[in-house]
């Protein structure tokens, strides 16, 4: 490993096995992860006939999906449509959103909030129609939700009562999945710990939808598990990741000291709110032409911008003017505020940006094929062009029932043909000789706040080659830990995700929807109106490749 010029290199597995020895569960289809992607996946793949393993390495309550607040996007009103759903996309996008992609989408919005009502989830409704907020980049009320702002909690519910009852679906949980097998080019399974033991997974097809990678940064709306273990996963395993540089950052996240990274949805500004600094000023008035419902990376900017110019450690949230009673209105949020002694109706909340979205992951196509045969990936954990440089509020849901559903679909089709098989095979590591005595959490804070102050909401190319070079000199040593303990693996992945994050940020040398380079601040269409594309080199290192310049899609056809 060459850390003098910053070079890791990443090995195929993160530890040796024998496959030899080990037990074997044998499916069709393989679903790793319990969020709406996955359910969405393991539940069409099940209806297609597949014999499915759903594993989820954390409760089902603790995925993004389970998180989510705002909703889900469909247009439905007299003065909506998928084309302007569309267009509002394709402009948060930055002109790097995929337009085929957004309207294939776009177009399944509405199958999809049936599939989901059919399913038994009770969205809000008011005078008989479902109820509509909206949110930052939305020109129309088309979000969709439930609970007032426990969307995603009433979705998982369904999801898991669904897949609960599912005779042809297996849920095992917690599992941890720590390495995918390839075999003469094709997945064939994965290596899995449950209950303290190693097992092998032989499976037909496998799908990632392992969700987001937000734990990579010291601020963050993601649960714990969010490590993004399925983009490692991916790469790992010779897949083409995509989009890495371009990480969402919510604006609003409760910032108390002592307190977890609680969003505080962007519908309570929807509904009129209002960000205010220490002097009370409406500083996005006049900001932007959407003022409060500025895309979130002009409005996390501006915070930032803010903060500064303020000395403040955070902005405000003031919901006063929020039609209605707050509380009643957004009750999960009300709850949480109380709790720090914050009555919503008549205190302002303390709020700071948070990593929210990894935009980027393994590039699939619409069925969620992935570069390597066998392999699928959906959700939060796949890169498919819907986002662009920066996904429209509420796409993310949409997208996870969507493209799970086609993803399921492929895979039990691909694992009727397959015949995969785990070869029978040691793949050993090398001993390991004077590992080094960790302090892992110490390794850990050490990473999040690289991340948060190099490769987050501002850039430099200078700040990424310091950043780069450290997570190269932090991978290689915890690499010869030598240890089977499940947070160092986590760690690992983190590592090596926060590597192609840092890789893409580099490479992109303008700024562009959440990519911002203090250093090229102007969009730069001409060279980089381009996916940039990553893959793992057959040394271990991160190959890029710039794909095909193409026209902004943000600008009229
Ligand atoms: C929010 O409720 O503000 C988050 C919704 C999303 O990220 O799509």
């Amino acid at each position: 490993m060459d850390t003098q010029h910053g070079i890791a290199r990443f090995p195929d597995h993160l530890q040796g096995f024998d496959l030899r020895s080990m037990p074997v569960l044998r499916t069709d289809v393989l679903v790793i992860g319990g969020g709406i992607a996955g359910a969405s996946a393991a539940l069409h793949a099940a209806e297609a006939g597949a014999e499915t393993l759903l594993l989820a390495k954390a409760p089902f309550e603790e995925t993004n999906t389970a998180w989510a607040q705002g909703g889900i996007a469909a247009a439905q009103r007299a003065d909506d449509s998928p084309a302007l759903h569309v267009a509002d996309t394709l402009t948060v996008g930055a002109g790097l959103s995929d337009r085929g992609v957004v309207q294939s989408v776009v177009g399944d919005a509405r199958n999809a909030l049936r599939w989901l009502q059919g399913l038994g989830t009770q969205f809000d409704r008011e005078n008989g129609e479902l109820a509509l907020s909206r949110e930052g980049g939305h020109t129309r009320h088309r979000v969709v939700h439930a609970g007032g702002d426990c969307t995603g909690a009433e979705i998982q519910r369904a999801l898991v009562e669904s897949l609960m009852r599912h005779p042809r679906i297996s849920v095992r949980t917690p599992a941890f999945v720590r390495d995918l097998v390839v075999s003469e080019g094709r997945c064939v399974g994965a290596i899995v710990q449950i209950d303290g033991n190693e097992l092998a997974v032989e499976a037909g097809a496998v799908i990632i939808a392992t969700g987001g990678a937000g734990q990579i940064y010291r601020e963050t709306t993601n649960p714990t598990g969010a490590s993004g273990d399925g983009l490692a996963l991916c790469f790992r395993a010779g897949a083409r990741i995509s989009d890495c540089e371009f990480v969402q950052f919510h604006p609003t996240t409760l910032y108390i000291a002592g307190a977890s990274r609680f969003l505080i949805s962007e519908v309570v500004r929807g509904a009129g709110a209002v960000l205010r600094d220490r002097n009370g000023h409406a500083f996005m008035q006049g900001a932007h032409p959407m003022a409060d419902l500025a895309p979130r990376d002009v409005t996390s900017r501006c915070i930032l911008d803010r903060m500064v110019a303020t000395g403040d450690t955070n902005v405000y949230l003031d919901l006063r003017r929020v039609d209605g009673d707050a509380a009643k209105r957004f009750p999960s949020i009300a709850k949480i505020c109380s709790a720090f002694d914050i009555d919503i109706r008549s205190d302002m909340i303390p709020v700071r940006p948070g990593a929210h979205y990894m935009v980027g992951g393994a590039v699939t196509d619409l069925d969620g094929r992935t570069s390597v045969a066998g392999l699928f990936a959906a959700g939060e954990a796949a890169s498919t062009g819907l986002h662009g440089a920066n996904r429209l509020a509420s796409n993310s849901l949409l997208e996870g029932a969507v493209l799970g559903r086609r993803a399921g679909l492929a895979a039990a089709a691909d694992s009727r043909s397959s015949g995969a098989k785990l070869p029978r095979v040691a793949n050993g590591a090398e001993p390991v000789e004077n590992p080094p005595r960790l302090q892992f959490d110490d390794l850990l804070y050490s990473l999040k706040s690289l991340m948060w102050r190099q490769v987050g909401l501002r850039r430099t190319a200078e700040g990424l080659v310091d950043a780069r070079q450290r997570i190269a000199f932090w991978h290689h040593y915890l690499q010869r830990a030598a240890t089977k303990d499940r947070r160092v693996y986590e760690l690992s992945n983190m590592l090596t995700v926060a590597a192609l994050v840092t890789e893409g940020a580099w490479l992109r040398a303008e700024s562009r929807g959440t990519h911002f380079r203090d250093d090229c601040p102007a969009r730069d269409d001409k060279a980089f109106c381009r996916r940039i594309f990553l893959q793992r080199g057959a040394d271990g290192q991160i190959l890029a490749e710039q794909g095909a310049s193409t026209a902004p899609t943000d600008q009229p056809a």
